[in-house]
């Protein structure tokens, strides 16, 4: 039987309904800032094994509920099992980030980009952890699942590691539209099947993560990300969907069109000006600059309550533009948390 949810607000908010005030939660909330979580993951032997132990990441994505007082959990994973359970195996490499040995450079290697294969099968310790998490959050708040949008999971499957300007990867979209466009659909229609049993395992809505949106002219950007990620919200009815394209200034109104709830802004995008251009059709998400969390308490204040009154709408998710930093003090996260909790809606 289904939990009934103790506070649904963000996913009122998601769906334009009523709200006594705005949710709030932190992009990166379940992750280094908290020394709980340091301490769960210095017990093991690295990322991956939190990563796939389904007891640990339960514990890890619900220590920001309990430590922080966020509005909604996000589930502990990364967008890099996705191309994982494709066939191409990823390390984390401490201080480093992610590395993977086999990449896609050539046609010859797209046997390395699977696509039917059993997503229980390879992926189920995602879909264990959420079933988990749930039975541990007891509806206390939702369970945000997410999966990497296809261009952003692209870029590291040709690429193999993070990059500054992924050139290997824009460099494909000029030399070999054709393969880029296959592998791009692969990767859709594993993550429409990947997301589908994030909802069965009880995900409450979903966030799709194109963190390397912004590298791409606004034309390529259409073509090689958007129209992916438009085929995702078509499929995806179930659960509130947002969606978060890094650097997508030029395209914000073009992304607002496609079938999702919430699109999420980056600290670089204005949210007066987007929500003249929108109206009330879509949910805003977003977007204190995560450095604003390194200046003073009372300064964190009063930029979360003009950040708030800059809002003309009950639309609203409060969260970052873009993940929180590692070395963010948990007490400054808070602040942030309360002021958004005691600020009174005035729509
Ligand atoms: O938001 C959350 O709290 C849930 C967990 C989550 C992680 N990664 C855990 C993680 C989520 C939603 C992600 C998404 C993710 N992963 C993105 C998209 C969001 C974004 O930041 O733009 C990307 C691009 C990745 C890929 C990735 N994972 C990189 C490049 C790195 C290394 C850099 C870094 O941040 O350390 C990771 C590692 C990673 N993913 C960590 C965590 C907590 C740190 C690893 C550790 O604890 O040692």
């Amino acid at each position: 039987m289904e939990t009934i949810l103790k506070n649904d607000l963000i996913l009122r908010a998601a769906r334009g309904e009523n709200i006594e005030r705005y949710p709030v939660w932190l992009m990166r909330q379940a992750g280094r800032i908290l020394p709980e979580y340091r301490a769960v993951r210095s017990s093991l032997s690295g990322f991956k094994e939190l990563v796939e132990t389904p007891k640990y990441a339960a514990e890890v994505t619900i220590q920001p509920v309990d430590i922080l007082g966020v509005d909604a959990a996000i589930i502990f994973s990364d967008i890099l099992v996705v191309p994982e359970a494709m066939g191409l195996e990823y390390q984390m490499i401490e201080q480093k980030g992610p590395w993977f040995e086999k990449t896609i450079k050539s046609e010859a290697d797209l046997h390395l980009a699977e696509v039917d294969f059993d997503i229980e099968d390879r992926l189920g310790y995602v879909l264990e952890a959420i079933k988990l998490t749930n039975k541990e959050l007891n509806g206390r708040v939702p369970l945000i699942g997410f999966a990497g949008a296809p261009w952003t999971i692209f870029c590291y499957m040709v690429e193999g590691k993070g990059s500054k300007t992924f050139s290997e990867s824009r460099k494909m979209l000029y030399t070999n539209p054709t393969l880029s466009h296959q592998l791009l659909d692969r990767i859709t229609n594993v993550t429409i099947k990947y997301l589908k049993a994030q909802i069965k395992a009880g995900a409450h809505m979903l966030q799709l993560f194109d963190s390397w949106a912004g590298i791409l002219g606004t034309d390529q950007y259409r073509e090689f990300s958007l129209k992916y990620i438009q085929k995702i919200a078509d499929a995806i009815n179930e659960v509130p969907l947002t969606i978060f394209s890094k650097g997508a200034i030029n395209s914000l109104e073009e992304i607002a069109l496609s079938k999702c709830n919430t699109i999420g802004l980056d600290w670089n995008m204005d949210i007066a000006e987007f929500r003249s251009k929108i109206g009330e059709t879509r949910t805003i998400q977003g977007n204190l600059d995560p450095c604003a969390l390194y200046s003073t308490h009372t300064q964190i204040e009063s930029l979360t309550n003009n950040l708030l009154d800059s809002f003309t709408s009950k639309r609203h998710i409060v969260n970052l533009g873009h993940g929180v930093y590692p070395d963010v003090d948990p007490d400054k996260v808070k602040t942030f948390i309360n002021t958004v909790k005691q600020y009174n809606i005035k729509y």
